[in-house]
């Protein structure tokens, strides 16, 4: 088996993963492995875009139950109901979706590959969801396009308000301010870089800045810190926890692997539906 890690997973199991990576570098990484068994330390909807793209390996995540508190504020019928009202638009879904709702889009888009995707699309008119947060920061630098926004929201990156911002950077003065998208408008506008996590790590990286606040999950301090011995990081809250990616335990691992648990299946018809909207992205994203 190979074992993939997202970026928010605890530190031990960042540390045994055979790759760490941002959403869109773990699904790409899963179509090109040898290996049979995929074991996905991540999210519901990580393992699924990975079973979905690679129908034939096994697919199987450490536990059961480690959902997106995103991806479920849009279910398949409320879509359905939703493209009524905009005949002609076309759907870009994040990737933190079911994929039951990613086989009623037409193209699926991550952090990083976002504004690539939707600049690259035809369509003018477009429904994006379920993050209304990482769609006005794509319609921002997309005036050519006319963008309806779902609802939805990432309670974990929802903590962090602009006043505490302020706070943070008036205690660390020299530190540049790096975020994810899926924090509010009026905190990325603080910032000196909004973008995925893996975005956030290779700015860090890049940067001749020595100091940096963090405005995204607390694992992605593994990583920075990890590839950044001489620099210094703050997470802009402790309380940045993503309770669902932080269940897998390397315990939860090796049973996993020892008893081939929590087998991810999509039904073929959602499968093949969904796969078509993320190989649009895997085109559009190139
Ligand atoms: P990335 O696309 O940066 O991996 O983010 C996924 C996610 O769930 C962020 O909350
Ligand atoms: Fe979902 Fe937010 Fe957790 Fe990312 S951090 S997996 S968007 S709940």
């Amino acid at each position: 088996a190979v074992i993939v890690a997202h970026m928010y997973q605890n530190d031990d199991v960042q540390a045994v993963a055979d790759m760490v990576g941002d959403s869109y570098a773990l699904s790409k990484y899963c179509t090109n492995r040898p290996e049979n068994t995929i074991v996905f330390c991540g999210v519901d909807f990580m393992a699924e875009s990975a079973k979905i793209l690679s129908p034939e390996k096994t697919v199987l995540i450490p536990v059961a139950n480690a959902g997106c508190a995103m991806a479920d504020m849009i279910t398949a019928e409320q879509l359905i109901e939703f493209k009524k009202q905009y005949p002609g638009y076309a759907v870009a879904m994040y990737i933190n979706s079911s994929a039951a709702v990613k086989a009623e889009s037409d193209v699926i888009v991550t952090s990083s590959n976002a504004l690539k995707v939707i600049r690259g699309m035809e369509e003018k008119n477009i429904i994006f969801g379920p993050d209304r947060n990482l769609g006005s920061f794509i319609a921002k630098q997309c005036p050519e396009k006319n963008i309806v926004l779902w609802n939805g929201f990432c309670p974990t990156h929802h903590l962090i308000k602009r006043d505490d911002v302020i706070k943070i950077k008036e205690t660390y003065p020299k530190a540049e301010l790096l975020v994810h998208p899926e924090c509010s408008p009026e905190v990325t506008e603080l910032a000196d870089y909004a973008g995925s996590t893996k975005g956030i790590i290779d700015y860090a990286a890049a940067s001749e800045c020595e100091e940096f606040i963090i405005g995204t999950e607390v694992g992605v301090m593994y990583q920075l810190k990890k590839n950044n011995p001489d620099k210094k990081f703050y997470i802009m809250s402790e309380e940045l926890i993503c309770p669902n990616m932080k269940k897998t335990t390397l315990e939860s691992i090796v049973s996993c692997l020892e008893k081939g648990e929590h087998e991810i299946s999509v039904p073929q018809d959602v499968a093949e539906k969904a796969k078509k909207a993320l190989n649009r992205m895997l085109e559009l994203g190139k």
